[in-house]
């Protein structure tokens, strides 16, 4: 890896953990009847990524439980190999997807596409994880009070 010359790079808060589930309201009830969970938003469905989703908030963060959505679903491949789901990505802030972006690729990193809009609503990227020790990292640019 190269040294990467903005040592003001910092990451930002941990967001949420995304779980990839055959079937988002039976995993919306284990979230609510068996976790405990009160408070859990209504699936929708995000058509360009493939994926119908659902926030469970919690205290600190949360899960996003995310479904295959179409033919061409990313989630459908791990779900070939995981079955019953299972923990997909993490999620973590950054103040500026783009800066993120280039910084991560000076650091050697291999960026998965460009930043496009996430289920939050503010733009995303994620990270190869044969580069991030086995993790699928998603960089979410922080929400700005407009
Ligand atoms: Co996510």
């Amino acid at each position: 890896m190269t040294n990467c010359d903005d040592k003001t790079f910092q990451l930002g808060a941990m967001n949420h953990v995304g779980v990839a589930v055959p079937d988002i309201e039976a995993a919306i009830a284990f979230y609510r009847d068996v976790m405990g969970a009160a408070n859990i938003t209504e699936p929708e469905i995000l058509a360009p990524q493939g994926v119908k989703y659902a926030f469970v908030n919690l205290p600190t963060g949360q899960v996003e439980l995310i479904e295959p959505y179409g033919d061409t679903s990313p989630i459908l491949k791990f779900l070939d190999r995981n079955p019953k789901g299972g923990q997909h990505h993490m999620c973590f802030e950054v103040e500026d997807i783009h800066a993120a972006k280039d910084i991560m690729e000076t650091r050697g990193m291999r960026v998965l596409g460009e930043p496009r809009i996430g289920a939050h609503g503010t733009p995303v990227v994620f990270l190869h994880p044969g580069d991030a020790g086995g993790v699928l990292i998603e960089l979410m640019e922080t929400h700005k009070a407009h």
